[in-house]
């Protein structure tokens, strides 16, 4: 975190303060931590329900919208449109966006508390789920967040390096959505990703990649493969490409058959691979890149390089096979005592995100979310919901769904703060005037803070915009935590 010089923000808080002073004493104050998609949608409906509602979202990056602007593959452009809802919001003059702010070292869950009378939690999961097995902290491993935030340009991570030219082959553990964007970022021609928005250091190590084979590796079958059926015919049309499913994976069971009938996406993401199984050639031809979809294989253990000290050069797995769960319909791998290595020089672990905790936030670490009902943060020993205290998105839910389920999820938590403002009406909780911005502003000021406004955002937008125009590129992102808050400054 880097921060401002105090005259600055004590500009700053006299700009808000004169700003906000003719605001009525009765405000519903709202404090919104996160702005993902679950922050800024339960922003706008809290607009929407509360005319008298001032909300503020705080984000610990310089920059808004979350895994819109770091998640989302730079070669789905279209999925990133929603960023104009997003901004519309941030431009309601009843809201404000507070970037640079982290919850947990600028400002603490329980000053939020006081500050505010509603406080959203909403930022996400950022951190992995392990496998826990030998080797996985070898270099030359990586877990695909750490991937995806290095090819768009997080701050946290520009300088990640992962070496992609002293290998020709990457395996990727997992099979879903994840899994198949951080696949089809390794094998698509870089001329392709030139003309998106993808960090311009993850370009140029691209283009000197020496990976042409990728091993996409479930623990289940074909039938369990996580990934949705448009993600998958994307990646199976990257042209040139060599894919390899064997036949012998494709052959199901009537359990299997009972999945699919339950389950639609299931079906088609099955008949995919089917179809790319019977329709491919025996053998790649020279030069071509390969995707090899490996089912059945469980990770044990990553080996070691006997040349390359401490990096990894190969997964050990078990072959497994599916045992149904009793009466769940749920298939789980089992081990069957057989083995198999597959030498590689990367591995990107696409086995699922992970929430942190925060200081005096329940939390339920075994499921890594914040227990809670409909959004209602559950107490420690979860016998009642916090007063004021609220959780959406996958902090929420887990790290499942895409943009738009936060949009229902958003739903749910802000009708659980309706009905609780209602039925605490007669007793006028929300009528005690609570600081809100002003507390919130003041807080910061004090603690040299260098709050990034929205108005900030649209400088840095400005800059990365008019960089990218100069290399036919979308924008080219700013991806140093000192130059984006120098230009936010500026
Ligand atoms: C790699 C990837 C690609 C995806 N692609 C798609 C896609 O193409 N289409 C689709 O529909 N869905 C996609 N999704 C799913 C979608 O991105 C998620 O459903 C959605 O972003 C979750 O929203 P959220 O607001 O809960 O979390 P996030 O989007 O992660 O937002 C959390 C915010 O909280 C902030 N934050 C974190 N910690 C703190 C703190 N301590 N203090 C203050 N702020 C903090 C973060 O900086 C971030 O801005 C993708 C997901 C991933 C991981
Ligand atoms: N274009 C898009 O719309 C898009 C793009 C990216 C992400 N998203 C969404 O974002 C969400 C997160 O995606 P995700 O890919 O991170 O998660 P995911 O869909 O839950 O997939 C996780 C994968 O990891 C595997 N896995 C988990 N634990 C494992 C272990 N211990 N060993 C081996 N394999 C393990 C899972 O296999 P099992 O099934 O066997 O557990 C599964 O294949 C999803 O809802 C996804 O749809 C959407």
């Amino acid at each position: 975190m880097l921060y401002l010089r105090s005259s600055s923000m004590a500009t700053l808080t006299a700009m808000f303060s004169r700003k906000f002073s003719s605001l009525t004493r009765r405000s519903l104050r709202v404090c919104v931590v996160g702005s993902g998609p679950a922050g800024f949608y339960t922003a706008e409906k809290m607009l929407k329900a509360y005319d008298e509602a001032e909300v503020d979202i705080i984000d610990r990056l310089p920059t808004p919208f979350g895994l819109v602007r770091s998640g989302v593959a730079p070669d789905h452009p279209e999925t990133k449109i929603v960023i104009n809802q997003f901004s519309r919001v941030a431009h309601n003059e009843r809201c404000s966006f507070f970037g640079n702010v982290t919850l947990g070292s600028s400002i603490f869950l329980s000053e939020l508390r006081q500050i505010y009378h509603v406080v959203v939690l909403a930022y996400g999961a950022e951190s992995d789920r392990v496998l826990g097995i030998p080797g996985e902290e070898l270099s030359g491993v990586h877990s695909a967040r750490e991937f995806v935030w290095w090819y768009n340009g997080h701050p946290d991570l520009s300088q990640l390096a992962p070496d992609l030219k002293n290998t020709d082959t990457a395996i990727v553990l997992g099979q879903g959505n994840v899994a198949l964007d951080v696949a089809r970022i390794l094998l698509r021609s870089p001329a392709e990703l030139a003309v998106t928005d993808i960090a311009s250091h993850a370009l140029s190590a691209l283009r000197e990649s020496s990976i042409r084979k990728v091993y996409l590796v479930g623990r289940r079958g074909p039938v369990q493969a996580a990934c949705t059926a448009k993600e998958l015919r994307e990646i199976l049309a990257i042209k040139g490409l060599y894919v390899n499913i064997k036949e012998a994976d494709l052959l199901i069971t009537s359990a299997d058959e009972e999945e699919m009938k339950n389950n639609r996406i299931r079906r088609r993401v099955f008949d995919l691979l089917s179809k790319a199984s019977s329709s491919s050639h025996p053998h790649p031809s020279s030069g071509q890149k390969e995707l090899h979809f490996t089912f059945f294989r469980k990770p044990e253990k990553f080996l070691e390089s006997n040349d390359r000290n401490g990096h990894v050069a190969g997964l050990h797995f078990e072959k497994t096979t599916l045992k149904e769960v009793e009466g769940s319909g749920k298939q789980i791998a089992a081990g069957t005592g057989q083995y198999e290595d597959l030498e590689c020089g990367l591995v990107l672990k696409s086995i699922g995100y992970k929430s942190l905790p925060i200081d005096g936030l329940p939390f339920d670490h075994s499921k890594g979310v914040v227990p809670n009902i409909r959004g209602r943060v559950l107490s420690c020993d979860a016998a009642q919901p916090e007063d004021g205290l609220y959780v959406c998105g996958w902090l929420k839910r887990g790290p499942t769904g895409i943009i738009a389920t936060n949009l229902y999820d958003a739903d749910e938590t802000v009708a659980s703060i309706s009905e609780d403002i209602k039925r605490k009406e007669p007793t006028s909780e929300f009528a005690i005037t609570k600081p809100g911005r002003e507390g919130l502003l003041q807080l910061l000021e004090s603690r040299m803070v260098q709050v990034v406004t929205f108005r900030d955002w649209e400088k840095i937008d400005s800059e990365e915009k008019r960089l990218g125009s100069l290399i036919g590129k979308p924008r080219e992102k700013v991806t140093d935590w000192r130059n984006l808050l120098e230009i936010a400054a500026k």
